[in-house]
């Protein structure tokens, strides 16, 4: 089994000097970054957008994992690729065509993913599994940082393992909301291997990035 990959979501950075953060957060063992992008509609808070997605892009070389909390998402695909995203996430509530969606990312050369809401049923996924890459399960409805982790969606996470599993693909299965190095384990026992953390990561400033990475990893 390959060790967990941990995406440190820089909605928790310090935004006056979020090139900085990312930079610390690659140097202390991120794997990817994540990027939240809400829109204030598909979520009830704004956060940012490609300008500024595409303005940090150049400080590292992880893999840019792009978040979409927004609705109509398909306008903004094409931003997002320009903006430098490697992974473009999408929520299926977030249009009438999701399929047409992750074709449309794929187009591009991007790896394309599904984020499942906490209320979101584990059947969508079985009709858009074929061109997904990742598939993210929200556990905490998604607008916030620092919620506290929902465990029902621990029994989703192995739902969609074993559907991943029976692809024979190599398909990311990322969780994202209150993971901390208490949830994480839980997580990764449930087939998890891809582990977003904003608050547990950032918290205690840069000197602390490395060891929080590495206590949600589950080597710390
Ligand atoms: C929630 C976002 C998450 C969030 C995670 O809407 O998608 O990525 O920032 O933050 P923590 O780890 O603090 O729950
Ligand atoms: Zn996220």
């Amino acid at each position: 089994q390959q060790k967990t990959r941990i995406a440190p979501s820089i909605l928790a950075a310090d935004f006056a000097r979020l090139g900085a953060e990312i930079e610390a957060v690659d140097k202390a063992g991120a794997d990817y970054i994540h990027v939240d992008v809400m829109d204030g509609h598909f979520v009830p808070n704004i956060s940012f957008g490609p300008a500024v997605t595409k303005a940090v892009r150049g400080v590292t070389k992880k893999t840019f994992d792009v978040h979409l909390m927004i609705s109509p998402v398909d306008p903004y695909i094409e931003a997002f690729v320009d903006a430098g995203a490697d992974i473009i996430t999408v929520h299926p509530e977030a249009g009438a065509h999701t399929h047409r969606t992750l074709q449309s990312i794929k187009s591009f050369g991007k790896k394309a993913g599904i984020s499942l809401n906490p209320g979101t049923p584990v059947e969508v996924v079985d009709n858009l599994i074929d061109l997904c890459d990742l598939i993210l399960v929200m556990s905490v409805n998604p607008g916030f940082g620092g919620q506290k982790f929902i465990d029902s969606q621990l029994a989703k996470i192995e739902a969609i393992r074993k559907r991943i599993d029976a692809t024979g693909r190599a398909i990311d299965l990322e969780v994202d909301g209150g993971v901390t190095a208490e949830t994480a384990p839980r997580c990764i026992a449930a087939g998890a291997d891809v582990l977003v953390a904003g608050s547990a990561v950032f918290k205690g400033g840069p000197d602390a990035y490395a060891a929080n990475i590495a206590a949600i990893r589950g080597d710390g």
